[in-house]
């Protein structure tokens, strides 16, 4: 365990904000989180209030932080019994995502592939319900192994009871603050089951690797390359990805975007009918179309391949100039087009 006061954040945030934290505390093992959430031993010590970060890479931090920030240095991989075809791992919270995808495609295991190179940590992807490329990490989700703040007490909960959706969980709403996650078990398989309905995926598998069948460790490349193509080198460029959600809208607020693109030319509008009845519309067309590709604000900025990325240009942005940029987009895009949009990246 570590415990250090008046820490800089700024490598803790992969938006670069230089800002910092009264207190920044890591733990290796569960007993440990339970041992300073329970006995009272940290009582006094631990300015408050508590924040949980993984990786730091979907969360902007407004202003220096009063609290203490925990963080899980808890990065065991465990193979569990297989169940059926399923290959199944207790992969722990602090684990860097990517590792966990690197190893699976080495080994080839099919799971994680699509969602290659997404920054952050274990523990964060299940409770953001980190998505690309056509899947979403709660399909491979089996159990998010939690310490119970309220209780204290370990729990195992199914991916079932977890009220997993787009970008969204439980842990992000209602249980915000109950449960901190330690470990979550995925299910993986050798079953040749890849993913590549999703945008130009299956185009580019092909250009590279030829028809098939493929490998994960080659869909894993591909999805890599894309992304790397879009999507700015977190060593070069502070951001926390995709800074807003896609819009899921009424099919009259569509209509209206529809007749609106038509009467200005702006071509056909990009849409996806949902289940509900909803349609979703990529953010990223709409902010596109108000002009903001490679737009600056002081140091703030919109990454001109995907401007659903707000980006730290300078690497010394403000947090006031991230949230000057962002409500200039989204002002622009609701003058425009009627749709307010909501940031996916959780403020601090
Ligand atoms: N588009 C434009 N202009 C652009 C870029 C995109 O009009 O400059 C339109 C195009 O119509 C394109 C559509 O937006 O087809 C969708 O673009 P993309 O495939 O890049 O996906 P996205 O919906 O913008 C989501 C995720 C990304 C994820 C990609 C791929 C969200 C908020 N974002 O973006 O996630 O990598 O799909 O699956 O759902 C992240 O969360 O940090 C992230 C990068």
């Amino acid at each position: 365990m570590k415990l250090s006061y008046n820490v800089d954040l700024k490598s803790r945030n992969t938006f670069g904000m230089a800002v910092r934290a009264a207190a920044f505390l890591e733990y290796d093992s569960v007993q440990e989180l339970a041992d300073l959430l329970s006995d009272g031993r940290f009582a006094g010590e631990l300015p408050l209030p508590l924040l949980h970060i993984g990786g730091g890479s979907n969360l902007l931090f407004t202003g220096d932080f009063p609290g203490t920030v925990l963080h899980s240095r808890i990065r065991l991989m465990t193979p569990l019994p297989a169940e059926g075809e399923n290959f199944r791992i207790r992969v722990g919270a602090g684990v860097v995502w990517d590792e966990f995808c690197a190893w699976a495609a080495s080994e080839g295991f099919w799971g994680p592939e699509n969602l290659s190179l997404i920054p952050g940590e274990a523990g964060a992807a299940a409770v953001q319900n980190i998505g690309a490329y056509g899947r979403e990490v709660c399909e491979l989700i089996e159990t998010v192994e939690c310490y119970d703040v309220l209780r204290h007490r370990p729990v195992s909960l199914p991916a079932a009871e977890c009220g997993y959706g787009y970008r969204d969980s439980r842990f992000k709403n209602e249980w915000k603050g109950r449960y901190i996650v330690t470990a979550v078990v995925f299910r993986l398989s050798r079953s040749y089951r890849p993913v590549l309905d999703y945008g130009h995926v299956g185009q580019a598998l092909e250009a590279a690797c030829g028809s098939g069948p493929y490998t994960p460790q080659q869909v894993r490349d591909t999805v890599i390359a894309i992304r790397k193509n879009k999507l700015p080198d977190p060593a070069e460029t502070g951001s926390a990805g995709s800074f807003f959600r896609n819009p899921f809208v009424l099919p009259e607020q569509y209509a209206r975007v529809e007749r609106i693109a038509a009467q200005e030319g702006l071509g056909p509008v990009p849409h996806f009918l949902m289940d509900d009845g909803t349609v979703k519309i990529p953010a990223a067309w709409l902010i596109d179309k108000c002009g903001w590709k490679g737009q600056r604000r002081g140091n703030a900025g919109v990454w001109p391949v995907q401007p659903l990325v707000l980006v730290n240009a300078t690497g010394t942005a403000t947090p006031d100039e991230i949230l000057a940029l962002e409500e200039a987009v989204i002002a622009s895009v609701r003058t425009r087009f009627g749709i307010v949009l909501r940031p996916e990246v959780e403020h601090i």
